[in-house]
């Protein structure tokens, strides 16, 4: 086995009607005055955020409420988080709702702790955080994998930067994972959360240097049964089961188990980021509209790899004449699924009329943080890489 460093901190709570506990989980960690922070409708809709506001009342904890985070979330609605905290002596974060939300409290803890910083020099990765006000979580969609993860993604309206930002300080101290919060999902929003959870693993999967061969058979099972309790999730919505699985494999997909001793590639998500900040896409719909074309592209730089994926993952049969053809086959059947789950495999069913030459070297610009770096370690993509990928999925 290669060395890793595994570091988990976030404490699941996980099942029917856990959440109504969170006045509770928040005293435990020693908050005592509480950002409520939340999106656009649903939350308040489903009667959770009341439940919510209950629960802190019943346990005596004081509140001030921020809502209005949207998908991909706004570095304006940020800011307006920050100074909210400090003129209300915040000291911890509660997020309700999905990854936006998260991303945003995170943002906002981070703005917080470090007053020093403006918080877009942390994202633009101009200067390092110290430190980082807590946060927990009640999530509503298995998706992102905030809940447990170490990142958060931003957006910058000036610019219409989207930039992730990973360290530990973030990771969240609780999340609450009730999987009857994610029955009201709208079926696209339940299909972009399964293919951003199965690229969270895939895209650890597929890198450079393996050899934790526990690490691959763990990820290899944490796809197969995303796979297998998928449709049931968009068939029947109400589905504890399905919904169960499909939720604690999202936190298990981005707490980083599925990718321990191997360096992540990553490059669907930094392609995917681009098209987010530049036409406002649903994260994991975008991630499916160029995660095939990537694989083709870099296909050769490990052939063999990507034939155990096909084979482990989707019960290819192996060609000993053409293993190409098998590993390519496993694209196809990755891509096949995205169809079957309504989402799209190029940048038109995204909803992205063909992209013009111009718009392709921004979007290649603004990947390579304007020619400072290359993408992902399977095959490391410059500018070049990138916008042939792009323009493989410009179709
Ligand atoms: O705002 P509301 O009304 O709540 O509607 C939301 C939103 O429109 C809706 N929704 C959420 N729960 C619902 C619901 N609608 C009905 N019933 C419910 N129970 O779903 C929409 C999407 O919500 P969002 O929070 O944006 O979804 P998701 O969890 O997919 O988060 C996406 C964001 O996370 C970032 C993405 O880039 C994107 O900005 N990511 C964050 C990561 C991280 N921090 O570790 C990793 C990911 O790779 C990803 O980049
Ligand atoms: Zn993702």
């Amino acid at each position: 086995m290669n060395n890793f460093e595994f570091y988990s901190p976030t404490k699941i709570i996980f099942g029917k009607g856990v959440e109504n506990e969170v006045g509770k989980e928040v005293k435990a960690w020693g908050g005592k005055k509480v950002l409520l922070h939340y999106g656009g409708k649903s939350a308040i809709k489903s009667g959770l955020l009341g439940r919510i506001e209950h629960s802190l009342q019943i346990f005596g904890v004081p509140y001030v409420r921020l809502g209005g985070v949207v998908p991909n979330p706004r570095l304006s609605l940020v800011r307006e988080g920050i100074e909210l905290c400090r003129r209300e002596n915040v000291d911890f974060m509660l997020a309700v709702g999905g990854g936006s939300v998260i991303d945003s409290a995170k943002a906002i803890a981070l703005g917080l702790a470090n007053p020093e910083i403006d918080v877009w020099d942390i994202y633009s990765r101009k200067k390092e955080p110290k430190a980082c006000l807590p946060v927990g979580s009640v999530i509503t969609i298995a998706a992102a994998g905030s809940e447990s993860s170490s990142s958060s993604v931003i957006t910058n309206e000036d610019g219409w930067l989207k930039r992730g930002f990973n360290t530990n300080l973030t990771r969240p101290k609780f999340a609450f994972l009730n999987p009857e919060l994610t029955y009201t999902l709208p079926p696209y929003q339940t299909a972009s959360g399964i293919v951003d959870i199965m690229m969270h693993t895939i895209e650890r999967y597929f890198c450079s240097g393996k050899g934790n061969e526990l690490t691959d058979r763990i990820a290899e099972q944490v796809l197969r049964n995303t796979i297998r309790f998928a449709k049931t999730c968009l068939e029947e919505p109400c589905n504890y089961k399905a919904r169960s699985e499909i939720m604690w494999a999202g936190s298990l997909s981005h707490n980083h188990l599925t990718g321990l001793g191997a360096q992540m590639d990553f490059s669907a998500h930094q392609l995917e980021h681009e098209l987010g900040g530049m036409f406002d896409v649903t994260h994991g719909a975008g991630l499916a509209a160029v995660w095939c074309w990537w694989a083709r592209y870099v296909l050769k730089a490990d052939v063999n790899r990507f034939v155990q994926y096909a084979i482990n993952v989707w019960n290819c049969i192996l060609d000993p004449i053409d293993p190409e053809a098998t590993a390519l086959e496993g694209i196809k059947k990755t891509e096949g699924f995205f169809v079957s789950l309504g989402m799209p495999i190029n940048l038109s069913q995204l909803g992205i009329s063909t992209l013009s030459d111009e718009q392709i070297n921004e979007l290649a610009e603004k990947c390579t943080f304007f020619g400072k770096r290359t993408i992902g370690t399977l095959k490391p993509l410059d500018s070049g890489d990138i916008k042939a990928i792009y323009h493989m999925a410009n179709v």
